[in-house]
């Protein structure tokens, strides 16, 4: 039992495992209820116990597959009418390595619904809420390959750049309406992620990859200090910093009434 102040729920989708159940247990010790998502009910439960038990906690499990339709509304409307919650992780999600000669369709299929319209509809039943609060913070789990697409399979890189616009795009709609939102990027990070996904993580050299505890105190850190875009594994920050710089540079001149001229356009003017 802790003597923390309670700072309402969240709720972390991807729970059971992995990433998504240590921002349950950080979460938890920090002072929030939690309600806990994933397919798991088991797990779920397990560490729901074992949360409540040492934190004093009050911890929800819903049991949800988020890439099933009637599942995902499911959760969007029990989520939509619960005005105590202060905090949405959006984390769980799959992927692999495979390229798109190797993949399964309907594989990709699955990992869009889940890695994209998941986050998308949970965040659009929560947030309207939190904006009529005027409070509330959103974690989005993306990953290194949002800006690399090129390490992993193309659907889960493109999955992960929606998080990253998207979250880009609430900050922009959402701060002067007290809602905080950070996309984090993992790089490699040791879960079941991998083996799931065809390629155990002992495959990969053991140097580029983070324990998860470690990888959600950075992100976490990160999110306290209020940065928008967290890289754990990133030493030398001015090197984001300047591909920020970059893509805003970009901003001017990215619509105009004319093709550029070295693509040798008759133009109209
Ligand atoms: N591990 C990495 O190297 C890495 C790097 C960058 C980003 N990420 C991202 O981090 C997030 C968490 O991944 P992780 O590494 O912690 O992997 P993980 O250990 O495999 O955990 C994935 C979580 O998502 C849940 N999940 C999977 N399919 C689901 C479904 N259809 N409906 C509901 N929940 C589902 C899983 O629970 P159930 O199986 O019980 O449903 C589990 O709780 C993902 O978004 C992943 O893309 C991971």
């Amino acid at each position: 039992m802790t003597n923390t102040p309670y700072l309402g729920t969240a709720v972390v989708t991807g729970a059971s495992t992995g990433i998504g159940a240590i921002y349950a247990d950080r979460l938890a010790r920090r002072g929030y209820d939690l309600i806990l998502v994933a397919r798991g009910k088991d797990k779920l439960d397990a560490l729901a116990r074992r949360l409540s038990d040492e934190t004093g906690r009050a911890v929800e499990v819903l049991a949800a597959d988020l890439s099933d339709d009637a599942d995902l509304r499911r959760v969007e409307a029990q989520l939509r009418q619960d005005a105590s919650i202060t905090l949405l992780v959006n984390n769980a999600g799959i992927g692999t390595h495979s390229t798109l000669l190797d993949s399964d369709v309907e594989r990709m299929d699955k990992m869009v619904r889940l890695n994209v319209l998941a986050p998308t509809r949970l965040t659009y039943a929560i947030v309207p809420g939190m904006v009529a609060r005027g409070k509330g913070a959103i974690i989005n789990t993306a990953s290194i390959v949002a800006i690399a697409p090129e390490l992993l399979n193309g659907v889960y890189g493109g999955s992960k750049a929606f998080v990253l616009a998207f979250s880009t795009s609430l900050n922009h709609e959402l701060a002067d309406k007290g809602i905080r939102v950070q996309a984090v990027l993992p790089g490699a990070t040791r879960t079941d992620f991998w083996e799931l996904g065809g390629l155990p993580v002992e495959n990969l050299p053991s140097e580029i990859v983070m324990p998860a505890s470690e990888m959600v105190d950075a992100a976490l850190a990160a999110f306290d200090a209020g940065e928008r875009v967290t890289i754990p594994a990133l030493n030398d920050v001015t090197l984001w910093q300047a591909y920020e710089a970059a893509r805003n540079a970009l901003k001017p001149h990215l619509s105009s009434q004319h093709p550029a001229p070295r693509f040798g356009v008759k133009t109209n003017a």
